[in-house]
């Protein structure tokens, strides 16, 4: 039996993972840990939680007694650290955060493994390692910079992140590698493009565009909306790195991409006509609409959602203007590739959150308002 130390699962994609590979792999033992960030929900995995198979502990990665101890009462095979702050606009608005627990987060858990997995030392003076361990950091495309409207990022692109979050990314990754390089310790490391699906923080696109629809509220693009990004299902994500930390190759980096490249405009317009289509497919969906006024036959209306909810505001500071993954290497060495495509992930993402409107109103309690008005009032 394995055990895993998953950090960051009351996240977002963090929480799928679990999921994914709890519902995979019958003999695992998770414990999730996560210092529960206004990112990081209970109520996320709270279903998963059965105290045999999935225990929580609520803890920041930075703690080096509380890591120290839960290797010692846990004997971790594999640990899987997703714990990030995750969002661009706020690495803006206040780096210093960013970096610590990006960075030194990182750092903590690698010197953490490194204290409990070695056995001794082998003839050079490099560690010997436990049999089976595996450390793996959850990355992002975003540490190879921003793309022109030509090109794709592999792994051998040069790490040009431009971004206060995405230089933490990219710091380390950086610390992982030598890590490798110089202990020999087993790391891997997943270059994610841009994820969407269930249990979306709605401070991120596809889902804040979902939240202001069903509200009625005025849909924020920045700049002219023109930027790219790379849009993969979130299900695809947790498969690859199922597959890559149970690859047995160590020090290798894969860049994980759904081969769907769409401009904000294109993934806002599809949103609201994808939104709209479903509410006239079921009209039961119409009860979550904030906006109820109604036609001569009594029926919730909804010929206003449509393009002109659209607002350009803003441009972000320093937008990256495109990201686009070259998969090729995960594909070819691990027989990975994007299994859900975009006209069905977005189906699936938007009738979750019709279905789901209690997480949603549970998540954004406390600061999300405050957020909303000072990051958007801005622009
Ligand atoms: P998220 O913001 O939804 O979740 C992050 C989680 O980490 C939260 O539960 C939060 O409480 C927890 N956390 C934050 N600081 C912590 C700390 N100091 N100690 C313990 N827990 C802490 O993020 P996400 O979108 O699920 O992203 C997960 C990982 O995947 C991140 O490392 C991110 O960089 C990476 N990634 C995200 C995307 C994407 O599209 N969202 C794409 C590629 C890679
Ligand atoms: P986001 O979901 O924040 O992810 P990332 O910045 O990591 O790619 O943003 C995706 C794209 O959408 C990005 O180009 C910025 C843009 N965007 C908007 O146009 N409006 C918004 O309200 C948000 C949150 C993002």
């Amino acid at each position: 039996m394995k055990t895993y130390l998953v950090t960051g699962a009351a996240g977002f994609i963090g929480a799928n993972y679990v999921k994914y590979i709890l519902a995979k792999h019958e003999d695992i033992r998770v414990i999730v840990l996560d210092a529960l960030t206004y990112a990081g929900n209970l109520g996320t995995i709270k279903n998963d939680l059965d105290n045999e198979r999935c225990f929580f502990v609520r803890g920041d990665i930075c703690d080096r007694d509380l890591i120290d101890h839960l290797f010692t009462e846990y004997k971790f095979d594999y640990i899987i650290n997703f714990a990030a702050e995750s969002h661009v606009d706020r690495s803006i608005e206040n780096p210093q955060l960013f970096l610590t627990t990006n960075i030194l987060g990182t750092q903590n858990l690698l010197d953490a493994a490194r204290r409990a997995w070695v056995v001794g030392k082998d003839e050079f003076g490099y560690p010997k390692w436990t049999k089976g361990i595996r450390f793996h950091q959850v990355s992002t495309d975003e540490v190879y910079g921003s793309l022109g409207a030509e090109g794709y990022f592999t792994e051998t692109t040069p790490l040009s992140p431009r971004s206060p979050y995405s230089a933490s990314k990219a710091s380390a990754d950086m610390i992982v590698m030598a890590y490798m390089d110089t202990y020999k310790l087993p790391v891997t490391i997943s270059r994610c493009s841009n994820n969407y699906g269930p249990y979306h923080f709605p401070e991120k696109l596809i889902p804040l565009i979902i939240k202001n629809i069903l509200e009625g509220k005025k849909l924020p693009v920045y700049g002219d909306g023109a930027n790219i990004r790379d849009w993969l299902y979130v299900e695809d994500h947790c498969k690859a790195i199922d597959m890559i930390v149970n690859s047995n190759k160590d020090g290798e980096v894969y860049n994980v991409g759904g081969h769907n490249e769409k401009t904000n405009l294109e993934i806002v317009k599809i949103t609201i006509a994808t939104v709209r289509r479903l509410m006239e497919e079921n009209p039961e969906y119409r009860k979550v609409l904030k906006k109820r006024e109604k036609n001569e036959e009594g029926e919730i209306m909804i010929d206003w959602i449509n393009d002109d909810l659209i607002s350009f505001v803003k441009d972000r500071l320093g937008h990256d203007f495109r990201y686009a993954i070259d998969p090729t290497k995960i594909t070819e060495t691990l027989g990975w590739t994007p299994e859900t495509p975009f006209e069905e992930g977005i189906v699936k993402t938007i009738e979750w959150y019709l279905n789901n409107q209690d997480w949603v109103a549970e998540v954004t309690t406390g600061d999300y308002q405050n957020y909303y008005e000072q990051m958007y009032k801005k622009r």
